[in-house]
Order: C-alpha cells, then structure tokens, then sequence
C-alpha cells in the first residue's frame, strides 16, 4: 500500500500535479477569498434602510480568480475600463467661479426627464469626466434615469487656469460654489447627491463634514469610493516597496503633468525642474501643494485633509465602499469605530478589490460592474425615493445630530 502510494508520488504524471493545484486553488478562492463585505454602521434607520435596499450589500464580493492581488486589480481595472468603455459626449458648461477661476461641468442627461434627481461625481486626484472609473459611473447612472455632472477640477478636463490657482484634497470652497450653481439649475423638486472618488472623496467628505449644514440643505445623500480616509497613512503605505511603490510613482508623474498642463507656471514662479524629479506623492506635496497653498508642511497638510476623524460633522446620510486591501488605504485606517458610533456614515469594505477595482466574476464584465452597482442601487433608492421614505430618515437622523450637538 505504502509502496504504490510510494510509486505514485515519485512518477505523479504532470497533469496530476495541476489538478491537485487547481483543487487546492479553488478551495482557498472558495472558503478564504469569496466573502460577502463587512458592513458599518450605527444601528438605526439609515442602516435598516440600507440593508434592505441595497441587495449587492447582503451578496459575496467575487472578486476575478485569476486577478486577487490588490495592485492587480487596480491597474488591470483601469486598463479594462480604459479598452472597453466608449468615451461618452456630455454637454459641457463653463462655470466661473468667484474669483474668476473657471472650471469645466460636464452634464449627462441623456435618459432622463424632468422628474430625475442629479448626481455631482468628483473624480480622483488627476482624473476628468473621460476617466475610465468615472464613466463607469455615468454609464450606470444613465441606464437607471440620473442625471449626472462631473466637476472637473480647476485646470483639468481641457479647460485653462484662469487665475493662479489649482485645486487640493480638503479645499472645498469650489465644490461649494458648484453644489450651489447645481442647485440653481436642477429643478427644485428634483433630489441633489453626491459621489467622490479617491481624492475626490476627500474633498466630498471634508465639504460634508466642515460645510455640515450647508450641505445638508442642498445634498440628499451622498457617495465615497476607494477614500484615502487617512492621508499620513495612505502615503505611508503607497512608498511601500515595490509594487505600491511604482504605483505611487506613476501618480506622480500624473501629478507633474497634470501641473505643467495646467499652466500654472505662466501665471506664477514655479521650480519646474525640481518639481519633476518628484518620486513621490510626498515629495511632490512639499515642492509643490503645500507651498501653493500656504500650508507650513506636509504633515500639516495631510492633518487637514484626513477625513478619519471628521465623521461625527457629517450630517447628510453618507454611503462609503473600500476594500479592505486598497493599497492606497491600509485597512486599520479605516474609521470602523466611529462608523459604528455614526448614525449618517456607513462604510462597506469588500475583502479585495484594491483602489477602485473591484473587478468581479471569470472576465470582469464592465457592464455590471460592483462599484458601479452599488451606486445605481443606493443613488436610485434614495434620490427617486417615491414613499419619501430616505427623506423621513434623514429627517429623524438630523434630529439625533442635533440632539447630540446640544450635550
Ligand atoms: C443613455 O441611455 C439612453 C437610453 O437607454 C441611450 O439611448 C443613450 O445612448 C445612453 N447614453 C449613454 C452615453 O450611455
């Protein structure tokens, strides 16, 4: 008996070894990969509300077999996104702003009527309405009747400086002024969210929770995705060598070109050439961000723009998806206890899916598409909202916040 077993294990024939490979392959996937995402939040009635209408909620994040690796699904969503989604024609407006900046609104309301709510998407830290993620997005809402705007930020999206100015991850004093102009021209009766990705879920957050009351009056809900929630260790964790490392490079030279595209070394003296030699985010922020905009130092900067110790200012109803190995966002950064203790924020963390990946199933489908899944799902639940009742729950949830304000 010893000696066939003996036999066999010494002469295993080839195509043995890789069933056995391929078993194994499947139960890890199976039993340690396959998990439907962990869910925070107070409990109460945005948490009810939220799990009874939001069913990819209560599903198991399949993430793609063949693409686990958090970096992986990062780089090969955005050049899958990239091939495969058309670019789309919005209908571009030109917003001034206050000081004379002027910054790029790019509508989409194909499929809508006069009864759609609008959603106000704010891409990532380099990224314009043509971004593949951003579009992802757009298709989504579109096919579900939502309106769309995507606000470019100043200097990108093809549209000149105008004044010495760019933009940053906790400045939101244009997206005040374009949440306002949104409201102006949406009819009134026609519900306004919200949704940032990446850097752009920094300036969303830092809007919701420093502008509290001003956005609750304009806001019905709003939406982040793949945040860095906190930025000293979200920089920390993208110098890791190697991977995270070379991707936090490839940002760089985005950020570098995103500059010396917008032509702010027209308008002001900049050390273009020391800029460039930037090899991280974090070098870049202290030749360049910081000194743009007055801050006395990177840490200072990054304190400002930490949103993980910013939700209990939040006080429109706020729906978060992370994953919990975004390599942009190492997990024990994300405020799970303070959601837990927050009746407006909920967070969702998927197992895998890196930063805005989320890639699902055999061959990712860009139609169907987690991220963009989870959007339509919660947007069109709680903008249409036919009984009113998402409008009820943010009502009593005020009522609460206030309460909790006064003691
Ligand atoms: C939006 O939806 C309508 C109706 O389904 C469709 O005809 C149109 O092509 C869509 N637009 C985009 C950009 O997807």
């Amino acid at each position: 008996m010893l000696d066939t077993l003996y036999d066999y294990l010494s002469n295993i024939p080839g195509y043995h070894v890789l069933g056995l490979g391929l078993v194994a392959y499947l139960a890890y996937y199976l039993i340690l990969v396959v998990k439907r995402p962990t869910f925070v939040c107070a409990d109460g009635p945005l948490k009810n509300f939220l799990m009874r209408e939001i069913p990819t909620l209560n599903m198991k994040f399949w993430p793609t077999f063949w693409c686990l690796d958090s970096r992986a699904q990062t780089i090969f969503a955005s050049v899958l996104r990239s091939k495969t989604i058309p670019s789309i024609e919005y209908k571009r407006e030109i917003f001034t702003l206050k000081d004379g900046g002027e910054v790029a609104l790019d509508w989409m309301a194909d499929n809508c009527d006069s009864n759609s709510p609008c959603v106000i998407i704010l891409p990532g830290l380099t990224g314009n309405s043509q971004d593949e993620y951003v579009k992802c997005l757009v298709f989504a809402a579109n096919n579900s009747g939502i309106r769309v705007v995507v606000f470019n930020n100043r200097g990108l999206g093809g549209v000149d400086l105008k004044t010495p100015r760019l933009y940053n991850a906790c400045n939101c004093e244009d997206l005040a002024e374009v949440v306002q102009h949104v409201r102006k021209v949406v009819p009134e009766y026609c519900k306004l969210g919200a949704t940032g990705i990446s850097m752009g879920g920094l300036v969303l957050g830092n809007y919701l929770a420093r502008r509290s009351e001003e956005a609750r009056t304009y806001l019905s809900a709003a939406k982040i995705i793949s945040v860095p929630w906190n930025v000293h260790k979200a920089i920390d964790s993208i110098e890791q060598p190697i991977l995270n490392n070379l991707l936090g490079r490839l940002l760089t030279q985005s950020m570098y070109h995103t500059l010396k595209q917008s032509g702010l070394h027209k308008h002001q003296d900049l050390d273009m050439r020391s800029i460039k030699t930037s090899k991280t985010i974090r070098e870049f922020d202290a030749l360049f961000t910081i000194k743009h905009f007055g801050y006395p130092s990177v840490d200072d900067y990054y304190n400002d723009a930490t949103l993980q110790n910013k939700l209990h200012q939040i006080s429109v109803p706020l729906l978060c998806l992370s994953a919990a190995d975004d390599p942009f966002q190492p997990l024990d950064a994300i405020p799970l206890e303070a959601a837990n203790k927050c009746s407006h924020v909920a967070i969702i963390i998927t197992a895998r899916g890196g930063h805005i990946g989320f890639l699902e199933g055999c061959w990712p489908s860009t139609k169907d598409q987690y991220m963009s899944r989870v959007f339509v799902e919660y947007f069109t639940k709680a903008l249409f909202d036919e009984k009113g009742e998402f409008q009820r729950i943010k009502e009593d949830l005020h009522r609460v916040y206030l309460e909790k304000q006064n003691c």
